[in-house]
Parts: C-alpha cells; structure tokens; sequence
C-alpha cells in the first residue's frame, strides 16, 4: 500500500504538489476544467491542516521556445484561483532566486504555483528534456524546494518524469493524493475487480492504441464492445467490405487472433453510418459491408440497438474510446446514445477511462451519471492493461 496523504503530517511544512492541470486550452479558454476540479480536495485539505502548498503541472508538449508562448500556465492558475479562497501565487519560472524566495517565504495556507514543468525540456532553444526524460539534476534540485511530495497527477502517473519520480526518488517523504487513490480505488474496483456481468466498451481511432487494453479485458470482461474507427480493422479481419474506412493493415492478424480467442465476447457493429470523405457531411448508412467509395465514421442506428441489449443487465461497464467522429454533429449519434445507455442502466458501477470519452460524456451533460470519470487518458489505459505505473510505485510504501 502506498501512503496517503492522510498518514502523513503537513502542518507548518513545505508541500510539493504535482498536479495534472493539462487540460484543453485554445487562446487562454480552457474547455474543459475537470481536471482542475478533481485536485481540489487534495488543495483544501492542505489549507484545511496549515500546509505551505506549492502546486505544480506540466501543460501539452514543449518541443521549442515558441511552444511557450501558448503553453503557459498562467490561465490555469487564474482558473484555479476563482475556485479557491485562499490567495493564490503564480511565479512564471521552473527554477531560480524568483521560485526560491516566494517558496521560503510562504506562509501556513498559502499557495504557490509555477511555471510549466515540460519548459525544462527545451532551453535556449536547444531541446533537453530535462523534465520528460526525468534528468536526474533538475528532480533532485525541485525536490530540494519541499519537504513532502504529494502526487496528485493521475492523468500524469504513466510517466516517468522529473516532476512525479524524479522528486519522489530524492525526497524523505511521498505520499498519494486523494485523486490520485480515487483513481486507482476506482479503476481496480471497475476492471481489476469487476462485478459481472462487465462489459466493456473500446473505441477510437487506433486499434494500435487499445492493444494491450483488449488483450487484457478477454481475460476480465463477459463482453467486449468494439466501436469506432478501430471497428473496421476488426470488421476487415472477419472478411468483411469496409469500403475507404480507417484500417491498420498491419494489425489485421492481431485482430483475427483476438476475434479467434474472443469464444463470442468481441461484439463488432453490424451496420455504418457513411460518408464519402472526411467530413461532416449528412451521412449515408451501410450494412456490415461498406460501398467501396465511402468511409465509416460512426456505427448506424442497428448497432446502436445491438450495443443497447448487451449492455443491458451488466453490473460494471468500462467505456473507453468514442463510437464514431463524435466532434462532426452528422456523426456523434453513436458515441452519444452509448453514452447514454451507459448512463440509464440501474445499478450499476460505470467507468469512463478518460480521454475522448470522458470528453464526449462531459460535453453532453452525462458528467453526473456515470460512478467514475477518470481524469486519465494514456493514463488509465495503462492501468486498465494492467500495467504498473511509475508516478505511483515512486511512492513511498505504507
Ligand atoms: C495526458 O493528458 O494524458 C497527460 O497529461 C500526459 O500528457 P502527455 O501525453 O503529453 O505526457
């Protein structure tokens, strides 16, 4: 077991929070604030128990010195202030005299936030990768700043970085944050653990994406709903038309073999919701097999119906990956009405891991009605493949 923030003591002490506010954001407008919301527990208890706090996250990928300029965290950290009480500080460095001064100068309850962590990676234009690669000087030097680590960053925790294992390998005290243990509680309890019947959704793009995820749910899950562009890969290997449709030739013998060991788990969509190009155009509908001059962006309205009843009756429902283009308005019918199948059924544990499905359910207002949404993309499909990751192994055991 691994310690919660609980086990330990915070009163008066420097506490090092890495967070994971990199969350949508276009023009300094950030669309989407729930990984904002999911840390402020973790924030208040601190004020609550006399922490000196200093929050830090990375914000997208930092590849050269232009990236900067929109990749800020300054927006977030005036989006965190209008949730919280406490004043809040934004010092717009990585490290240095600035940081150092406004850290030793904080007081019990007050809150500090600095610069974009993944700014470390490129510097004076040369690209370093002192954060992403976890450079051994800059974990040591940040961990120096505090004196207990608290992870928090779930959406972070598949990485490897100087901000989550670099600090936590070169300070006395880690621990997890309590969105952090929600996540994990909730992700072993849906998928690890799950009440049968549990079926599982997967889709999106890429079928090279979801691998290992499907690999593992053949062995958890009664059935596996398999939608969205990665469908028709499935659909190919099963010898069926599919038209332009999305396809990874070279996953196509995975795709047999899963379908060869799925004994009648792998459910795939029996018709398709079409258009000629890439587009969001009025769509055109297709049986199993696809006209040879169109391409599949959603599942039609008869798999809709087919994912409804198997759905029915299941205790535990792990969705992962949109059913079709959801952001085009001709092709969203797929992902919404599983989204809302999911959300009706009584009794039931729900998961949402992340992602474009997360973003899908939140943006059509379903946010409330599922048990669990997860604040992880790459994140939860790691530990739903049952990977170990090491934002949390860093930590210190109980
Ligand atoms: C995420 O959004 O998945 C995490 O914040 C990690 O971001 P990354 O994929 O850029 O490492």
């Amino acid at each position: 077991m691994k310690k919660s923030l609980k086990d330990i003591s915070v009163k008066n002490k420097i506490v090092l929070v890495r967070v994971d506010f990199n969350v949508p954001i276009k023009d300094g407008v950030i669309s989407d604030e729930n990984r904002i919301n999911a840390a402020l527990p973790t924030i208040e208890y601190l004020v609550a128990n006399d922490a000196k706090i200093v929050l830090f996250s990375h914000l997208g990928r930092i590849k050269s010195e232009d990236d900067k300029k929109s990749k800020s965290l300054e927006p977030i950290a005036k989006a965190l202030q209008s949730k919280i009480k406490q004043p809040l500080v934004f010092i717009p460095e990585t490290r240095g005299k600035k940081l150092e001064d406004a850290i030793k100068s904080l007081k019990p309850k007050e809150i500090l936030i600095f610069e974009n962590t993944r700014f470390e990676d490129v510097i004076n234009n040369e690209v370093v990768k002192n954060e992403s690669k976890n450079n051994p000087e800059l974990g040591k030097y940040w961990a120096s700043l505090g004196d207990v680590f608290v992870n928090d960053a779930f959406g972070t925790a598949h990485r490897a970085h100087a901000s989550n294992v670099g600090i936590a390998t070169n300070i006395k005290e880690s621990c997890l944050g309590f969105l952090v243990e929600r996540e994990v509680e909730m992700l072993t309890k849906g998928v690890q653990n799950p009440e049968k019947p549990f079926v599982a959704i997967i889709g999106g793009a890429k079928v090279s994406d979801k691998i290992a995820v499907i690999d593992n749910l053949l062995t958890k899950a009664d059935k596996i709903i398999i939608g969205g562009g990665m469908a028709y890969t499935f659909l190919k290997a099963q010898g069926h038309k599919i038209g332009k449709s999305l396809c990874e030739e070279d996953k196509l013998e995975l795709a047999k073999n899963y379908l060869s060991r799925s004994n009648g788990k792998i459910i795939l969509p029996i018709d398709s919701a079409n258009a000629e190009e890439f587009a969001d155009v009025k769509p055109t509908y297709s049986g199993v097999d696809l006209p040879d001059d169109v391409m599949g962006l959603d599942i039609g309205p008869k798999s809709v119906e087919l994912f409804e009843s198997v759905l029915k009756g299941a205790k535990t429902v792990a969705w992962n990956g949109p059913m079709g283009v959801f952001e085009f308005k001709n092709f969203k019918n797929g992902t919404e009405k599983v989204c809302e199948a999911i959300a009706s059924i009584k009794g039931a544990f729900t998961l949402i891991g992340g992602g474009d499905s997360a973003a899908a359910a939140i943006q059509m207002g379903f946010q409330n009605k599922f048990t669990h949404i997860s604040t992880g993309g790459g994140a939860s499909l790691e530990f739903m493949e049952g990977k170990k990751l090491p934002g949390i192994e860093c930590i210190s055991d109980k």
